[in-house]
């Protein structure tokens, strides 16, 4: 049995905290997001505002907070406009300088050009985009990614644009997301009428790796409803087609899975504290291998339009259920949840995070 876990506590909440901030690189945004010049992302993670922008045709991260008197620079989570603060105007250049401000005269000159926005390290698994938190990690990320860096950079080649970009609020401890991403084991009750009828969730899965906290895994498929001829026949030209459900854990904050590739669910989870967790839901539709014609894309928006809708239905499923663990476990503080043998990259997740040194005296 592994040690009692804390799903509640403020002191633990912030020594997780500290160390995502030490050791990690974070997966922010797949390349289709950043395509043009000044596309930007936004998103903040444990109270920073940080931003992710094309500066024609180069990524870059910072701070989403204005030099000038603090305002946030990137109001919303996704766009297309240069990162200039809404406030006074000031526009920040691609070293995190001041490229541009009114009456620049009227401020001494040289605290203009030494200011700097904060300016995180990008770093690429095939068209996935990370940054890393801590500028004194010395990891690269092929060394953070070990043995899943190859996986996930060949499943990063396979998205095609982005359908959803939302964010659901749930009121859980973050390692709750985790584990209930990390098994298919309650995919069979949970999810009868989605996931299940597809056919996941009653064979156990057969392929999957681990590398330190990150894992992925494939769940083969089992008897399903049958689809659509049409459909079938519309996803034929799909650059990616595993045979199952296959899932990756990038440690500490993302999600990526995919129903043979025929698109790809990216979750990105944002704690807020020790009981409330954002969780940022993408979803990217298929890569194909030719030219659509305009009847074909019709019937793949209305896939992409219908998976969305399967992705809402399974995500609420699981906000209903670990909602309802969280607010039992402040009367269980002192028992440990028991995993067996379908919950195996829980385990080793646990392995791998319990063993840390930085949360070992809690
Ligand atoms: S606070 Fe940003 S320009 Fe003034
Ligand atoms: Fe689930």
């Amino acid at each position: 049995m592994i040690k009692n876990l804390n799903y509640i506590d403020e002191a633990v909440y912030q020594k997780e905290k500290d160390l995502f901030f030490d050791e990690s690189w974070i997966l922010v945004a797949h390349k289709n997001e950043l395509l043009n010049n000044n596309d930007f992302v936004t998103f903040e993670y444990y109270g920073d505002k940080i931003f992710v922008q094309n500066f024609n045709g180069t990524i870059k991260s910072f701070q989403n907070v204005c030099l000038h008197r603090f305002n946030t620079i990137h109001q919303e989570p996704y766009g297309n406009r240069v990162s200039s603060c809404l406030y006074h105007n000031w526009t920040y250049g691609k070293k995190g300088n001041v490229v541009g401000l009114m009456c620049r005269n009227s401020f001494e000159k040289d605290d203009i050009n030494e200011l700097r926005l904060k300016e995180y390290e990008v770093g690429y698994c095939g068209d996935f985009i990370f940054i890393k938190l801590n500028n004194q990690l010395d990891k690269n990320l092929e060394q953070y990614l070990g043995n899943i860096f190859t996986p996930l950079e060949d499943i990063s080649k396979h998205f095609g644009s982005k359908t959803i970009d939302y964010t659901i609020e749930h009121n859980v401890n973050w390692k709750l997301l985790v584990e209930n991403v990390l098994e298919c084991y309650h995919c069979t009750s949970v999810h009868e009428n989605s996931f299940a009828k597809m056919g996941f969730g009653s064979v156990s899965p057969e392929k999957f790796d681990f590398y330190d906290a990150h894992s992925w895994c494939e769940f083969p498929k089992g008897e399903s409803a049958k689809q659509s001829k049409i459909i079938e026949k519309s996803l034929s030209s799909r650059t990616f087609k595993p045979q199952g459900y296959l899932h990756f854990y990038i440690y500490p904050n993302a999600f990526i899975s995919s129903v043979e590739g025929k698109g790809f669910y990216f979750g990105f989870m944002l704690p807020e504290s020790p009981s409330k967790t954002n969780l940022r839901v993408r979803y990217f539709a298929p890569k194909f291998d030719k030219e659509l014609s305009e009847s074909e894309q019709n019937i793949i928006d209305f896939i992409n339009n219908s998976s969305n809708e399967s992705l809402d239905l399974v995500l609420n499923e699981d906000k209903k259920i670990i909602e309802n663990i969280q607010s039992n476990l402040v009367k269980f503080k002192d028992s440990s949840p028991i995993f067996g043998d379908e919950e195996f990259r829980i385990l080793k997740f646990y392995e791998y995070f319990n063993g840390k040194k930085e949360l070992k005296d809690i």
